[in-house]
């Protein structure tokens, strides 16, 4: 499982945003160290806590800012949200029940690290193009 690195390609043009899909790459790579360095249980538990929490934080903060500009395809890019979030909360138990696993390495870099990258380019950026197409401030 590989380190991910912020390139200007992620940028969806608005800064909050921007700087909170940093801010996650940022957790994503701390459990990424934690994981290959082998680190304790609870290490790895407190990162990988850290890193979901602040997903809940980041998807919140979208979606609030969806729904106060009335963006149209809000329902869609909440369903995406939501499917990580049953996935994230299934990691989350079996880590618990089995620690760091081979599996468990696997999923982290497939539904977290590709899906963050795929999500950034796929759904975060069209809300982008939205809100600038609409001139919506959003801070
Ligand atoms: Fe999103
Ligand atoms: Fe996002």
């Amino acid at each position: 499982m590989g380190k991910m690195w912020w390139q200007n390609s992620l940028s969806v043009g608005i800064d909050l945003i921007d700087n909170q899909h940093k801010q996650w790459i940022q957790y994503y790579n701390d459990t990424v160290e934690a994981v290959a360095t082998q680190k304790s249980q609870a290490q790895v538990m407190k990162t990988l806590g850290f890193l979901i929490d602040y997903t809940g934080t980041h998807f919140a903060t979208e979606e609030h800012h969806m729904a106060e500009s009335k963006y149209p395809a809000m329902a869609e890019h909440k369903a995406k949200h939501d499917e990580l979030r049953s996935t994230l909360a299934g990691l989350i138990k079996d880590f618990e029940e089995e620690g760091v696993t081979p599996e468990l390495n696997k999923a982290l870099e497939t539904f977290l690290g590709n899906w963050l990258i795929q999500h950034i380019h796929e759904i975060d950026m069209k809300f982008g193009a939205y809100a600038k197409q609409e001139k919506i401030v959003i801070s």
